[in-house]
């Protein structure tokens, strides 16, 4: 499974692709609220750390308009993917950018059959939200499963991008249902590498390896 960062904030990127190398980055309107900086610049900063895919998102409502941004999104670097909302204008724009040569990120995906047809209108990425699947009392990895088994069914090449992800927990369900792709907080990911135990087991090595150099101390006086 690929390990994508959710964010616009490129210390975050730069430090998480110092310890695994990430397989692309997803972005939205909120993330880079949070950033504060202009959207088009910092996709440029992010795509010149990642060469895996990029997913900037737009903003209109209309086809005409998601494709305008798109293109624009684009010319930025070969590695932008544009991120497209799963609505029937979403879906035109989602086959006119496919069918230009660009590949869509169809997001707010929340159902199979809303999956189904992402898929069918030819995505690159479908980002089903488990999170906030589970934030209305539904399991959000039950969606996973089923857009796998479709996928699998009818040998569609879309990959499943699980987004809205929460928890290390989160991670490990999607990768054993078989989702292509994670995207996760920086949080989350730096989680990933923690266990009680691995720190334990550094304490006591230390521990240890500082009683032999003082025991070796010992015995040259
Ligand atoms: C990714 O592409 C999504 O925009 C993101 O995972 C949404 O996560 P959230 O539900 O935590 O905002």
């Amino acid at each position: 499974m690929k390990i994508f960062l959710d964010t616009a904030s490129v210390a975050e990127i730069q430090q998480a692709n110092e310890w695994i190398k990430l397989d692309g980055v997803t972005t939205n309107p909120t993330l880079i609220l949070k950033e504060g900086k202009d959207y088009k610049k910092t996709l440029k900063e992010i795509c010149s750390i990642v060469s895996g895919p990029v997913s900037a998102e737009t903003v209109s409502l209309n086809a005409e308009g998601m494709v305008k941004e798109g293109r624009e999104f684009a010319k930025i670097a070969k590695n932008i993917v544009v991120k497209v909302t799963m609505t029937p204008e979403g879906m035109k724009a989602c086959r006119l950018l496919t069918k230009s040569g660009i590949r869509v990120n169809t997001t707010l995906v929340f159902s199979a059959n809303q999956a189904l047809l992402a898929a069918k209108a030819g995505s690159y990425l479908v980002s089903p939200f488990i999170g906030r699947l589970d934030d209305i009392g539904e399991k959000g990895t039950e969606l996973i499963k089923e857009i796998r088994q479709i996928y699998d069914n009818y040998s569609f090449k879309s990959q499943i991008l699980a987004a809205s992800i929460r928890s290390p927990e989160h991670v490990k369900e999607v990768a054993m249902l078989g989702a292509d792709i994670a995207t996760m907080p920086f949080k989350v990911y730096e989680q990933l590498f923690n266990h009680k135990l691995t720190d334990a087991g550094i304490k006591k090595f230390l521990d240890d390896w500082g009683k032999l150099q003082k025991e070796l101390k010992k015995r040259q006086n």
